[in-house]
């Protein structure tokens, strides 16, 4: 089952959060918080309505959270690098997202079905277009194929690639 997010999910989301994050180790407490903080705390804080949780027997699975107008967030431009040059595209697919499920939960749908809950509360709000950012090597990249996703830019070095889809 799908929900939207609320704050009674808050420990399961950071759980997975960490369970599924590339960085494991952190030379502080407060490197930690300021990573967490970065990457899940201000999208839960800022777009709540825009996030949503999957849910199995009322255990958190799955989250996809997501900030619904990226171009007017010059603070969050700023903060990831990896936007620099690329406010046409972000003009042109406004919202972005990060999705995460824990390991026992991949490769059943359950993704498309969290990206999908998004797709339409972004459209019912006027937005109908999203961008992602990932790499050619990492396994996410084939599911953002697979759901029609196109390729807008790709770094040859880091393979680095920005994704973006209309719907
Ligand atoms: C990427 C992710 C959100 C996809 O959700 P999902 O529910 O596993 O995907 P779906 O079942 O909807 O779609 C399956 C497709 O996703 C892709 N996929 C990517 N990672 C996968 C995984 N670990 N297991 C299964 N499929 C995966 C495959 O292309 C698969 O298609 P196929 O079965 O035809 O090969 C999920 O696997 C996940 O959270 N992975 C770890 C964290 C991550 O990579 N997050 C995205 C960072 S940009």
């Amino acid at each position: 089952m799908i929900d939207r997010y609320n704050k009674s999910y808050y420990e399961q989301v950071c759980e997975i959060f960490f369970e599924t994050s590339s960085v494991k180790t952190f030379s502080s407490l407060e490197q930690k918080d300021a990573f967490r903080k970065k990457y899940l705390d201000d999208y839960l804080n800022r777009f709540e309505e825009f996030c949503f949780v999957a849910l199995k027997d009322n255990q958190v699975i799955g989250y996809v959270i997501c900030c619904p107008m990226t171009i007017l967030d010059k603070n969050l431009l700023s903060v990831f690098s990896y936007y620099e040059d690329k406010e046409e595209f972000v003009a042109q697919y406004p919202a972005h997202l990060h999705i995460n499920l824990s390991a026992h939960a991949r490769g059943m749908g359950l993704g498309a079905k969290l990206m999908y809950f998004l797709f339409s509360k972004l459209k019912k709000n006027g937005v109908n277009a999203l961008h992602v950012f990932t790499n050619s090597k990492h396994p996410s990249f084939n599911f953002y194929l697979k759901y029609k996703f196109g390729v807008l830019f790709e770094d040859p070095q880091t393979h680095l690639v920005m994704m973006g889809i209309k719907f």
